[in-house]
């Protein structure tokens, strides 16, 4: 079983939604996951699906709502063709409701984000962003790179792009 199975009964519990309603979250909303955002709808633009995907980001911590995604992030994503343009906001409980899949970045965004989560059910909607990104990259998680040079901005946008394009494909698996 290749880790992304382990998610086959979320994304096939989805199967004949109108639109499928996807929330990327990290610690801080300025590196990770407004970048996992950029990538997921260019990817849903160029297949000409936008309307049938709804495709947001959100932060466990709180410390730059409002803000624009972290300059070198920015810069880094310009570079391949994203212009990331969410402003920070933080979890909310709803977030929980008005979600289908809520993808964590890393093992501390899933914790908190399970500790957040109104019931059992709702839990069931976490998955790991790192499960769905190619096994050849090696990575169980998507590293922050707030403290790190140009080459991990890099290596979050390969493991992003790569994990991206394998949840779409398996979303557009189930019709
Ligand atoms: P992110 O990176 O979780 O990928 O957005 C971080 C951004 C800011 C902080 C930590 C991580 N911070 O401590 O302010």
């Amino acid at each position: 079983m290749t880790n992304h199975d382990k998610h086959s009964k979320l994304i096939e519990s989805l199967k004949g939604k109108e639109q499928i309603k996807i929330l990327f979250v990290c610690l801080g909303n300025i590196c990770r996951s407004p970048a996992a955002e950029g990538v997921m709808k260019d990817i849903v633009e160029k297949n000409g699906e936008s309307e049938k995907f709804y495709i947001d980001s959100a932060g466990t911590g709180g410390w730059h709502v409002g803000e624009l995604p972290d300059k070198r992030m920015r810069v880094h994503a310009f570079q391949r063709g994203y212009n990331l343009t969410h402003h920070c906001r933080q979890v909310r409980p709803s977030d929980f409701e008005d979600f289908d899949i809520i993808v964590a970045m890393d093992e501390n965004n899933r914790r908190n984000l399970q500790s957040m989560a109104p019931t059992a059910e709702d839990e069931k909607k976490i998955v790991m962003m790192a499960d769905f990104a190619d096994p050849s990259l090696h990575y169980d998680h998507i590293p922050d790179p707030y403290y790190e040079g140009s080459e991990g901005f890099e290596l979050v946008l390969d493991l992003l792009e790569s994990a991206c394009r394998n949840l779409y494909r398996d979303l557009r698996a189930i019709g």
